[in-house]
């Protein structure tokens, strides 16, 4: 059956019809062959449904039950899917289909096939085709559909009312401390240094809770400080204003143009399928893949969800057994290359660039994205090189079998040869950091040179209005607010009170120095046992930034300390990005324990790497 081209018959299939040949060769790493043997059942009536069927091959039959005996009611061929009710409707098999002759399908998991409707209108509008069709066929045989058509709806999934009524008291609490803060502001401060603090802690409490949407947030904090004269609208503005915001919004922007293109899938797919079978290369090939997609794909997420069906394919094709040893280690390994090495790129996430902000102005004008990347690599180098020994220590000495990479070439095939749009990409790519890392001396604005690199990559992909509706609008507005923020808390000179406060405090206790550095490590790693990365991306470094300086350390050191450690994934449920590569492996590679026992010892490699490179950033003046 090798003679079959998949790819082309997937772009006959209905249902797919809407996809793009990116969203396409996507999906694929998650359609499983299944070989069917003449009069073989693929689904029973009555029986529940946990997946859809694409058939490929052969002919198939479906037989719905009618007064106790079988019924022939349609007949399959390739291009065709079934199986698709059940997933839909929440009820049993609504037919058995029964293969005439050997045939072969593609099985695709419930989850998948689910998002794959809500993801896209024109799947929902092929699908409604079919089974609208199939009803006219089956009013017209007989009126037995009726009677299924009348039956109740599945009862909707209702969440536990105890975590929702928990979760609206904490919504409603922080709303009313948050409007009496704010109420304090008005009416008993005069000073704007106060007003402002208090303004700030009302929209943490608010970001923290998630009370309402961040961008809300955000933009009431704007405003406050304009009507509560604390600062000018143009102060209160400025983050929109700056190169920094334009940067950020153009690095999204870029990142969009190169996921849509499929140059990414490509280059993982690629080179995880030309290396040795062997696990130690894969293993590095993964974890390098991730390294390489950060500053390409500024979002931990996209990359998660990426990263990890690659890993779940290479594991396949090398036969490894399911959250064994070598599993866990591919899984780990795509999972370690997508998150915890955010901190090596000035652009590894939003997150890292939100950091960036909250610098103060002269550090984050140091900090430009060669700088970062120069002062960081140390510090990469030793926590690459212990992943990669705890990875391959992982394996327990696991061997894999040489590979059968059909479903890596069914992708690579669907995605075709590459597309002008996509090799003019790997041009702008290359230009815009070189424009990064030379651009200076020529006078050329980082803010602008991003700004330059997405416009041209916008031009080459046909990037339209549509599409950059669809970036993050929310967080880059909560972006230029946080800016703002830095700007006007400098001026109130809220950061100099505060350092002294924090950093007095600290240097009292002698924690300075290196040993100030480990402690924003360990304390990141304590936080982030209960709270979300972003909540503490933003507290941290909002408090232990200004204390910095009084500890004899660069800002810019409290950032990469936070960083190094913020991924820290031991506690799955405030963990969303490592939630993602383990259910997008369909957590068929490793277990939560396997993956919590690595993040301790993973961490435990960062603290140690921290105080390696000491002597490093003391030569940077850093420390
Ligand atoms: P499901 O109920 O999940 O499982 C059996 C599948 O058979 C069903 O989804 C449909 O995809 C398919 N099926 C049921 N009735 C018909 C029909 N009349 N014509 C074609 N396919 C059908």
């Amino acid at each position: 059956m090798a003679d079959i081209d998949r790819g082309a018959l997937l772009r006959r299939v209905d249902l797919l019809a809407g996809l793009d040949r990116v969203a396409l060769a996507r999906l694929a790493a998650f359609l499983e062959p299944v070989h069917v043997r003449n009069g073989e059942r693929v689904c029973a009536q009555d029986e529940p449904g946990d997946s859809m069927f694409l058939v490929v091959q052969g002919s198939f039959a479906v037989f719905a039950r009618r007064d106790g005996a079988d019924v022939r009611v349609a007949q399959l061929g390739p291009g065709d899917s079934f199986g698709e009710m059940a997933l839909l409707t929440d009820e049993p098999r609504a037919a058995t289909v029964r293969a005439e002759g050997d045939g072969e399908v593609m099985r695709l998991e419930r989850e998948r096939f689910l998002r794959l409707v809500d993801g896209d209108p024109k799947v929902g509008r092929a699908i409604s085709v079919t089974l609208a069709h199939r009803l006219q066929g089956m009013l017209r045989a007989d009126g037995g559909v009726a009677q299924r058509a009348h039956r109740t709806p599945p009862e909707p999934v209702v969440p536990p009312a105890r975590s929702v009524t928990r979760t609206r008291a904490v919504r409603v609490g922080a709303l009313l401390i948050a409007g009496a803060l704010a109420a304090v502001a008005i009416l008993a401060t005069t000073a704007p240094a106060e007003r402002f603090a208090l303004f700030v802690a009302a929209a943490l409490l608010l970001w923290m809770t998630d009370a309402v949407p961040v961008f809300i947030t955000a933009l009431a904090l704007l405003a406050s400080w304009v009507m509560s004269g604390v600062a000018d609208p143009a102060a209160a503005l400025a983050g929109f204003g700056s190169s920094s915001w334009v940067f950020v919004v153009s690095v999204l922007g870029l990142a969009a143009t190169i996921s849509r293109s499929g140059l990414l899938l490509r280059v993982g797919i690629v080179l995880v399928k030309r290396l040795p079978a062997d696990l130690r290369w894969q293993i590095a090939a993964l974890l390098g893949t991730g390294i390489l997609l950060t500053p390409l794909l500024p979002l931990q997420m996209a990359r998660a969800a990426l990263l990890s069906p690659l890993a779940l394919s290479v594991a396949e094709a090398l036969r490894l057994r399911e959250r064994g040893p070598g599993s866990a280690a591919i899984g780990l390994a795509a999972w370690i290359g997508a998150g915890p090495m955010v901190f090596l790129f000035l652009n590894g996430s939003t997150g890292v660039l939100l950091m960036w902000a909250l610098l103060p102005a002269e550090s984050r004008a140091r900090f430009d994205w060669i700088t970062w990347l120069v002062s960081a690599a140390p510090l990469g180098a030793l926590c690459i090189a212990g992943a990669l020994v705890l990875l391959v220590l992982g394996t327990r000495g696991e061997r894999a079998t040489a590979p059968t990479a059909g479903r890596l070439d069914l992708q690579l095939a669907i995605l075709g040869r590459p597309s002008s749009a996509e090799l003019a990409l790997v041009g702008i790519v290359v230009l815009t950091v070189a424009g990064w890392m030379f651009g200076e001396p020529l006078g050329l604005d980082p803010g602008i040179v991003a700004l330059l690199g997405f416009i041209a990559a916008a031009l080459a992909t046909r990037f339209d209005g549509k599409a950059l509706a669809s970036l993050d609008w929310g967080y880059l507005v909560f972006y230029g607010a946080i800016l703002g923020l830095v700007g006007v808390s400098h001026t109130l000179g809220i950061d100099t009170v505060m350092g002294e406060l924090i950093g007095g405090s600290l240097a009292r206790l002698g924690i300075t120095g290196p040993a100030f550095v480990l402690a924003v490590a360990v304390t990141t790693g304590v936080a982030r046992t209960f709270l979300q990365a972003d909540q503490i991306g933003l507290l941290l470094p909002l408090a232990l930034i200004p204390a910095a300086p009084a500890a004899g350390v660069d800002p810019w050191l409290v950032i990469i300390a936070v960083l190094a450690m913020i991924s820290f994934w031991a506690v799955p449920a405030v963990s969303p990005e490592y939630l993602v590569v383990h259910s997008s492996s369909e957590g068929r590679l490793f277990t939560h324990a396997q993956a919590r026992r690595l993040a301790l010892a993973y961490a435990a490699i960062v603290l140690a790497a921290l105080l390696l490179v000491t002597p490093y950033w003391r030569t940077l003046g850093l420390l």
